[in-house]
């Protein structure tokens, strides 16, 4: 890991999803979550205080582990346990069909190898399972949409790999994970550029 993902990212990070005006989108793409569940990219563990009172245990993964100790603290101050490993969702150390409910928020965007990570959360999530994901990403306007392409080569320099120009639940469809219910706006206040959000639920299909 690189002194700027070590040293300086965690604090822009953490200022930049520490939002007030997200908490109600987190509370919303969290509220489906049951059984067993693995958040990705779990950063610095915004989402803790956001999941029903009937999760109160999950797994989690993120592949920078200078985040490792903040995300800790959130979870324990949200009373969850949290079973952490600072690793990539390219390769997750599951056994296939583990999880009833898998969690991405704006964690998509930034992961290297996509395909692979998708390929990866169908794998461990059961028949049936569900992806709940909170991501923004490519808009359908093309205006906005021409500035995403032409702004992602540095916006992945400041936001440690993070892309604008991604599609989140084409991404999803994609890999086989149905999109069952998907609510896309803008967030207000941002730029646009930015500020195009996805939010739903993805199911791998029961056969
Ligand atoms: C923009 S942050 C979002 C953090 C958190 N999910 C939230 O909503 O506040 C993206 C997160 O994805 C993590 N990440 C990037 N690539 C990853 C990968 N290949 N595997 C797991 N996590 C990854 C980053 O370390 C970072 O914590």
């Amino acid at each position: 890991m690189g002194w700027y993902s070590q040293w300086v990212f965690p604090w822009i990070l953490e200022a930049a999803m520490r939002q007030p005006r997200l908490e109600p989108l987190r509370r919303e793409t969290l509220a489906p979550a049951t059984g067993s569940v693995l958040e990705i990219g779990i950063g610095t563990g915004l989402n803790c205080s956001h999941y029903p009172l009937t999760c109160r245990s999950i797994a989690s993964v993120d592949s920078n582990p200078a985040l490792t100790a903040r995300a800790s603290r959130r979870a324990a101050e949200a009373g969850m346990t949290v079973a952490h490993q600072a690793l990539s969702a390219e390769s997750l150390p599951f056994e296939d069909a583990r999880f009833d409910t898998v969690v991405s928020t704006f964690t998509l965007c930034s992961i290297p190898d996509l395909g692979r990570a998708l390929s990866e959360l169908h794998r461990v999530l059961k028949p049936g399972g569900q992806v709940l994901f909170l991501e923004h990403g490519l808009s359908p306007d093309t205006a906005v949409a021409r500035w995403q392409r032409r702004l992602t080569p540095a916006w992945r320099v400041i936001g440690d790999g993070c892309h604008l120009d991604r599609d989140a639940p084409a991404e999803l469809a994609g890999a086989g994970l149905a999109v069952e219910t998907l609510r896309q706006c803008y967030l207000p206040g941002a730029p646009r550029f930015a500020g195009f959000l996805s939010l739903g639920v993805a199911r791998r299909a029961i056969g």
